[in-house]
């Protein structure tokens, strides 16, 4: 049974199409729909950018940073020397009689520190007798069974100083 709207309306006094809603309802009503519909399509929009940005990771922005290391002087061939770089990481630096090397000190296996041992000629890893050649080339033990070398940083030298370059992550 449908409700009688000519018996209400004449209750009250009037049709309902005779007073529309005030202005006022009308206009809060519409506020409402249009914030409900902005908040959605902001939701719309962040969860569109969280699929792509995980779909398309942004790589970090870097430049590249040259470093003064020493004077020429202070390197002679066979001399090698450590240096702690901006970014907290080592470098160690060895005049190797041709050019000057610089390396991470971090082993590419399980990331202890090598050191330069003269008797194996050679950068050495004291945690699994990992050996890495003069230019940081693996050669013996579980970074060379699973091919990976020492890091290798350029090295530059202008005029009578050495210098190292890094990259910096923004
Ligand atoms: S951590 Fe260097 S050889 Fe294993």
């Amino acid at each position: 049974m449908s409700p009688n709207w000519t018996a209400t309306s004449s209750l009250l006094g009037a049709s309902p199409d005779e007073h529309p809603p005030p202005p006022r309802r009308v206009f809060l009503s519409r506020l409402v729909s249009l914030t409900t519909l902005a908040a959605l399509g902001a939701s719309a929009l962040a969860g569109a950018r969280l699929v792509l940005r995980y779909l398309y990771p942004r790589q970090g922005l870097s430049r590249r940073r040259r470093i003064f290391l020493a004077p020429r002087s202070e390197l002679p061939p066979g001399a090698t020397r450590s240096y702690t770089l901006p970014g907290g990481q080592s470098a160690i630096v060895r005049n190797t009689g041709t050019a000057w090397v610089a390396l991470s000190d971090v082993c590419p296996h399980l990331g202890c520190k090598v050191r330069w041992d003269e008797a194996a000629g050679g950068f050495l890893c004291p945690c699994h007798a990992g050996l890495f050649s003069k230019e940081g080339k693996a050669l013996r033990g579980p970074p060379a069974d699973e091919g990976k070398d020492l890091r290798r940083y350029p090295v530059e030298t202008i005029g009578d100083n050495i210098f190292i370059e890094i990259e910096e992550h923004l």
